[in-house]
């Protein structure tokens, strides 16, 4: 088994209102030991609720795992019961998630609140646990943290307390780190300092994280790989150098249009026009066609296949047909068109 998770045809529905929202629809995934993927895309394309699915996190009802398999060191976590899953998530595979505050229990000293993780699935005593909490705030770049460590989450700032919550889903040494949206709750400056904590830490410690964003200059920052997300699918996958310097869907072109830093010739910041489709009825071509400024009639009547484009690339678009005419990326993203 080489990679440390594996996810195999993913889909999640949420029953709501008489509907079936099909938030994850047939999603394929890789994260190999120490490595940063980015699982990126626009609000509503699923990136939750698959950091979610992974965890075992998807609230039933109305929510369901409807097809697919979650391979954790070949294990599949879909068929864990509860109490496997909660253990999985005290040690394996931890969460951070994009509000710090609604993550921290208001009335409980931090210190404590990191305790709690490492007596219950470390079995430490309450003494190793507190200067092992020291540790962690320490690691994380916490001032003073045999001082901080009795005090409360409303006696820190924002991005001291992201940094907490990175130092409670640390504590177990966990092999995997899913961080949804970790800084994008934080003003800018405090989002580089909590992005380079990250790297730095992943670095000491070795764990994978699936970093969910939709700011790719986050992804630039931090990731080896990259997920690009769209209508519940995963539209292309890659390595940075390839998401960013060879992309091949539509999509990602949009994304990357949209990405200031990128704009070689503009500094205009490009919006792309539209809106997501609804998955409660999903479009049985290309979910992205109603946008696709390139669209053909075969890509709303037909879902185009995956075409691999190097042995980590791949994009599913039927422009990379060798029936399609050829299309060029934009200028905006101020890359070569050349495959
Ligand atoms: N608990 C829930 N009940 C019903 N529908 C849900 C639930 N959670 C998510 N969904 C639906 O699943 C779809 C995907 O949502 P998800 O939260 O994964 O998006 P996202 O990519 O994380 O977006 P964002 O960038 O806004 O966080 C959306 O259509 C959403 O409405
Ligand atoms: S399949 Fe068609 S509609 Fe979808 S991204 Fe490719 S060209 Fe655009
Ligand atoms: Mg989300």
């Amino acid at each position: 088994m080489d990679h440390l998770l594996e996810i195999k045809d993913l889909s999640v529905v949420f029953h709501i209102f008489g509907a079936d929202v099909q938030a994850v629809r047939g999603i394929s995934l890789q994260l190999n030991k120490g490595e940063t993927l980015a699982i990126v895309g626009e609000s509503g394309s699923g990136k939750s609720v698959t950091s979610k699915a992974v965890m075992g996190l998807i609230p039933n009802p109305p929510g369901e795992i409807a097809t697919g398999e979650v391979l954790f060191e070949g294990k599949d976590l879909v068929k864990y019961s509860k109490k496997q899953m909660q253990k999985v998530r005290g040690k394996d595979i931890s969460m951070i998630f994009q509000d710090p505050m609604t993550a921290l229990n208001p009335t409980m000293k931090i210190g404590k609140q990191i305790m709690e993780g490492l007596i219950k699935h470390q079995s430490l005593s309450k003494h190793d646990a507190k200067n092992r909490a020291i540790e962690l705030l320490q690691l994380v770049g916490i001032p003073n943290p045999e001082k901080r460590v009795d005090e409360y989450p409303h006696q820190f700032s924002g991005g001291m307390r992201q940094r907490v919550v990175i130092a409670i889903a640390l504590a177990c040494n966990p092999k995997i780190l899913i961080a949804d949206e970790p800084t994008t709750a934080l003003d800018v400056t405090i989002q580089a300092q909590i992005l380079d904590l990250m790297r730095g830490l992943q670095e000491k410690t070795g764990t994978a994280i699936i970093l969910i964003t939709h700011d790719l200059g986050v992804v630039a920052n931090l990731a080896q790989r990259v997920a690009v997300m769209y209508g519940g699918k995963i539209v292309e996958t890659g390595t940075l150098d390839e998401i960013f310097y060879n992309p091949k869907h539509p999509y990602t072109w949009g994304l990357l249009s949209s990405m200031p830093k990128l704009h070689a010739k503009t500094d205009k910041l490009l919006a792309i026009p539209g809106t997501p489709p609804d998955l409660s009825n999903p479009p049985k071509g290309c979910p992205f066609a109603p946008r696709c400024p390139h669209a053909m009639k075969v890509c709303t009547e037909h879902m185009p296949a995956y075409t691999e484009l190097s042995a980590t690339q791949k994009a599913a678009c039927w422009l990379l047909d060798e029936r399609a005419p050829k299309v060029d990326p934009p200028a905006t993203i101020g890359v070569g068109g050349e495959s």
